[in-house]
């Protein structure tokens, strides 16, 4: 699974070195960081003109605060890739008119001629990006309200410390207008959540549900594991 979703990372490359991709947090990324980590190492890959949109991050919190989500996405990925700084695109969580700022990032992505590619996780309550259950299909980048399961699991993220009730996050619309989209899931724990999505009703309840509106663009990546339920 990482080696495939570092596949489909070096290809959009290829086509296009300074394409505009959101690349996810969380435990299931990690291997593919691994994977172009190292393919860049080997020189198979070329990681320096990409754009990178961060896909969520939690509100008011500081740029040097060690629990973020653009922290854990610099010390995995951006900064073992070595990518610039003018080339991270981190949501304007700090701005205290978070509308006009969301749509200053929409307007930012626009200008980088959209997402060529959105690699996505899924949690277990079926967020992708922080796009929680009730989220439309057209839904923009904006802030939400952290559902209990999602503060629970980012607790494990924050050390001790309290962990924002509120993030920003690009939206189930802005992922669905990506060129290319690709879910990645692995491990038992994710077996009912990808039933759900892939099986099941398309709802806003199942957030990641709404990619199966696109099935032209979307490839879903899934571990033997993760897939032991799907028919
Ligand atoms: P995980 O997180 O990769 O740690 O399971 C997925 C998510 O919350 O989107």
């Amino acid at each position: 699974m990482d080696e495939r979703a570092a596949d489909i990372v070096a290809e959009v490359l290829a086509r296009n070195p300074g394409a505009a991709i959101s690349l996810p947090t969380g435990s299931t990324p990690v291997g593919m960081f691994h994977a172009l980590v190292r393919r860049q190492r080997e020189g198979t890959i070329d990681l320096s003109q990409l754009h990178l949109f961060c896909l969520d991050e939690y509100l008011g919190v500081s740029a040097e605060d060690p629990n973020t989500l653009t922290s854990w996405l610099r010390r995995h990925f951006v900064e073992p890739a070595g990518i610039a700084e003018a080339h991270l695109h981190t949501l304007p969580v700090a701005d205290p008119d978070s509308a006009a700022a969301a749509a200053r990032y929409e307007a930012d992505i626009a200008a980088h001629n959209g997402l060529e590619l959105a690699v996505l996780g899924i949690s277990g309550n079926g967020h992708v990006a922080y796009n929680e259950p009730g989220s439309a299909a057209d839904s923009r980048t904006r802030v939400v309200d952290l559902t209990p399961e999602s503060i629970e699991q980012a607790a494990g993220y924050f050390g001790g410390a309290t962990v924002p009730s509120k993030a920003m996050t690009v939206g189930v619309g802005t992922l669905l207008e990506a060129k290319q989209i690709v879910l990645i899931a692995s491990g038992a724990g994710k077996q009912a959540i990808l039933k759900a999505a892939l099986q099941g009703p398309m709802t806003a309840e199942v957030p990641a549900s709404w990619l199966r509106l696109v099935p032209e663009r979307v490839t879903f990546l899934i571990d033997e594991a993760a897939a032991a339920g799907l028919n």
